[in-house]
């Protein structure tokens, strides 16, 4: 194939991109020049903290559906976040991304209490929430409680892959909703989605950058779909780590000035996966702040990396890997270029 720019791509040229391994070096090298006229070689850090793995929902990829009796829950309550984020205010940390369940025993005020503390002490600092679904008025709050950011994958734009991995009492059109609100309140805002999710397929992955073309999101967050074995899909077989470095390449072509991370995912399931993802134009690392005792409880999906004795060295391992891969951790609060986008 010849390479076109990225604004003329169709969707039979992505599904043929997004198929095959035999684009993966050539997409990388432009995503990582197109990632290094922006952002040059920096890569931003965010502390992330999953405060608690208490959720309504029951997806049925995910390790802390609320179906599952299996794990032990746990939630962190307001002293022990504020000093997730002074400790992450000493190891440089000017983003905390407060990551969770859909826990409804945090209120509106409870969530508000904890960001303006945080922000009272850290005013240099951006704020991430990644909460799940909410209304309006309660985003609001959050906002003007001093948020500044907030990650809400649509998990798939294909309504009846939604229902194949959701239950019918969650709602394909809210989620989509939501992050149209969180935009219009001001959030810089971050959707995304697994690659190879049970029942995906490449058309749908399609649907996905093309539902994006239409949010016009400041961060996209992709990782792979890993099984968990106390869910209903723990037979299904895990996503494509190739597939998924070539959709963080694809993301950073379609979407220059994005924010894209290298996930914990795509670590898990390489161990080369976070600096290979920088190195298709990832941007972005979210090490795990959380307290070490609670690491292994967020399960998300199986043998999830940085949740043994090692954790506490998160930070620093990652330095060393990073600048190994000819990248360079900045401590900044590493918001979205709003100047110059295009798609
Ligand atoms: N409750 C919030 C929400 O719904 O956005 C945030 C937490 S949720 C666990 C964060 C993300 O984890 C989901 O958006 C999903 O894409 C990802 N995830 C869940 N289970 C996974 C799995 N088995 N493999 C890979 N990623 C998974
Ligand atoms: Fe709620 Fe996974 S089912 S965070």
């Amino acid at each position: 194939m010849n390479f076109i720019k990225a604004e003329e791509f169709t969707d039979s040229t992505l599904v043929e991109l997004i198929s095959d391994d035999k684009y993966n070096e050539e997409l990388a090298k432009r995503a990582d020049k197109v990632r290094k006229a922006i952002y040059g070689s920096d890569v931003y850090v965010r502390g992330l903290i999953e405060f608690s793995n208490y959720c309504k929902n029951d997806c049925y990829y995910c390790g802390i559906r609320r179906s599952n009796k299996n794990i032990e829950r746990y939630r962190l309550d307001f002293d022990e976040l504020i000093m997730c984020a002074k400790i992450g205010y000493k190891l440089g940390y000017r983003t905390f991304v407060l990551q969770g369940g859909e826990d409804m025993a945090y209120k509106d005020d409870d969530i508000c209490r904890i960001v303006e503390e945080i922000k009272k002490i850290h005013s240099d600092c951006a704020i991430t929430l990644s909460l799940g679904e909410r209304s309006k008025n309660s985003y609001r709050a959050f906002y003007n409680a001093g948020a500044d950011r907030y990650l809400l994958r649509e998990e798939t734009s294909n309504r009846q892959h939604y229902y194949k991995i959701h239950p019918s009492e969650m709602s394909f059109e809210n989620r989509r909703q939501c992050l149209f609100d969180l935009k219009e309140i001001g959030f810089q805002v971050g959707g995304g989605f697994m690659v190879g999710s049970p029942y995906q397929e490449d058309e749908d992955l399609v649907k996905d950058l093309r539902f994006l073309q239409e949010l016009e999101p400041d961060m996209v967050g992709i990782g792979p779909y890993i099984s968990q074995h106390d869910t209903p899909f723990k037979d299904m077989e895990n996503g494509s780590y190739k597939k998924t470095l070539r959709l963080v390449s694809i993301l950073r072509l379609m979407f220059p000035y994005c924010l894209i991370p290298a996930t914990t995912a795509l670590g898990t399931i390489n161990p080369f996966g976070r600096e290979e993802g920088l190195r298709a134009g990832a941007n972005v690392l979210m090490p795990n702040l959380s307290p070490t005792s609670y690491r292994e409880l967020y399960s998300l999906y199986d043998n999830k990396i940085c949740t043994g004795d090692e954790a506490a060295e998160c930070r620093s391992c990652l330095e060393l890997r990073v600048k190994k891969a000819g990248y360079n951790i900045v401590t900044a609060r590493g918001d979205v270029s709003k100047t110059k986008r295009f798609y």
